[in-house]
């Protein structure tokens, strides 16, 4: 009776003190516990690692800056304080991926479809961070101490149709290996390791899959792919279908939602990028009725549906909206791996709540110009 009691009342304070960091806007008191794959709250907690020192190793690291200054192409669209929520995603989940995967006999290959220039321009601000592609290299190998060696990727391929960007993507990598095989020790090298492919995705993923297919025999093969196109014409229905012949295919997919309502009234060739069920729906109902969230949702359904075998992902996924409060985007985690799927639900859950606002927060403190909670109200 007594441990209920006390129970209902840790129940009560822990709900009020959520309430109230929301309503003073506090939110730099909710940050993420990286060790233990939580989400902790309030000051007392001590946080391995929060949203603003993700982000501030993205925009001011020693080995950021070293990177992003070894050529001077920059992507200058599309990338907002809001991008930031993708990129956290993508440095959260591969060590749990590397080391589940790796530890179980896997070889494991990174694709990004949509790798860019290694570099994006923050909109609106004099800031530049890193992108997914050189995240990925920075946070794909895993020093394992107890075994004295590394988990990484076997293989890395970048593909953007961009051909400056692709220039400018090989230099960033190469600046990335030699810092990379300085510090761990590793002999990882440009076109063997790193491939960096220019050309159209929707093409280039044959060749892709080609080349790991050629190397699976006889091993275990896992695949995470990160997908980011601009439009949802970026990507053909079909390149979903080719990708996922593998049999593990891991996938953190940024939808962009609000492309679709505009783009698909001029659309003349539907079928070449919806899914089936999306194509039946536009038939038959109003696009302007359609919810965003029917889009999104039959859209991961169907995703989930190629594979033909249970994946874990949230079907709410990650909202990613601007300041005014509408979706741009929809970021999904799709995943085989049950510990890895439990390590990042409330990663997950925790990105999708973050609003605008607060991220605009988290990012001038990660620039170090973030206001005292004293100044918000003087
Ligand atoms: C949203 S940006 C990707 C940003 C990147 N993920 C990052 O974090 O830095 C989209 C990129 O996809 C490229 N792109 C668009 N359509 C493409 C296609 N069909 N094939 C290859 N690249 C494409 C663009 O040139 C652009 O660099």
């Amino acid at each position: 009776m007594k441990c209920l009691k006390r129970l209902r009342i840790f129940w009560f304070l822990a709900v009020f003190r959520r309430y109230l960091a929301l309503a003073t806007g506090q939110e730099q008191i909710i940050f993420i516990n990286l060790k233990n794959y939580i989400v902790c709250m309030g000051n007392k907690t001590k946080a391995k690692k929060e949203v603003h020192q993700y982000i501030k190793e993205y925009i001011l690291s020693e080995e950021a800056t070293q990177i992003m200054n070894s050529s001077d192409t920059f992507n200058e669209e599309g990338f907002d304080i809001w991008s930031f929520k993708k990129l956290i995603l993508l440095e959260y989940y591969l060590k749990p991926y590397l080391t589940i995967l790796q530890s179980r006999g896997y070889t494991c290959y990174f694709i990004d479809l949509f790798s860019g220039c290694g570099a994006n321009k923050v909109s609106g601000e004099k800031v530049t961070s890193i992108g997914s592609s050189i995240l990925s290299l920075l946070r794909g190998i895993v020093p394992i101490k107890s075994k004295s060696i590394n988990y990484h990727f076997k293989k890395w391929f970048f593909v953007d149709y961009n051909p400056t960007f692709c220039q400018s993507l090989r230099r960033r990598a190469m600046k990335t290996l030699e810092i990379l095989n300085k510090k761990y020790g590793e002999n990882l090298v440009i076109d063997e390791n790193v491939k960096i492919l220019e050309g159209d995705c929707n093409e280039k993923i044959n060749e892709i899959i080609l080349e790991i297919e050629k190397e699976s025999n006889g091993h275990k093969i896992a695949v995470l792919a990160f997908i980011d196109p601009y439009t949802f014409t970026n990507i053909n229905w079909k390149t979903w279908k080719t990708l996922l012949k593998l049999r593990y295919v891991d996938i953190i997919f940024t939808f962009p939602i609000n492309t679709l309502k505009r783009g698909l009234s001029q659309c003349k060739e539907m079928e070449k990028y919806l899914p089936p069920s999306l194509i039946e729906l536009v038939k038959v109902r109003d696009i302007t009725k359609i919810e965003d969230e029917e889009f999104s949702k039959r859209y991961a359904a169907e995703i989930a549906g190629i594979v033909n075998r249970p994946i874990n992902y949230s079907e709410k996924g990650i909202s990613v909206k601007n300041s005014k409060n509408s979706e741009l985007y929809r970021i999904w985690l799709f995943t085989y791996s049950d510990p890895a799927a439990n390590l990042t639900s409330n990663l997950v859950k925790e990105l999708d709540r973050i609003d605008p606002s607060s991220l605009k927060m988290m990012f001038e403190k990660a620039k170090g110009k973030q206001k005292s909670i004293l100044d918000e109200y003087s």
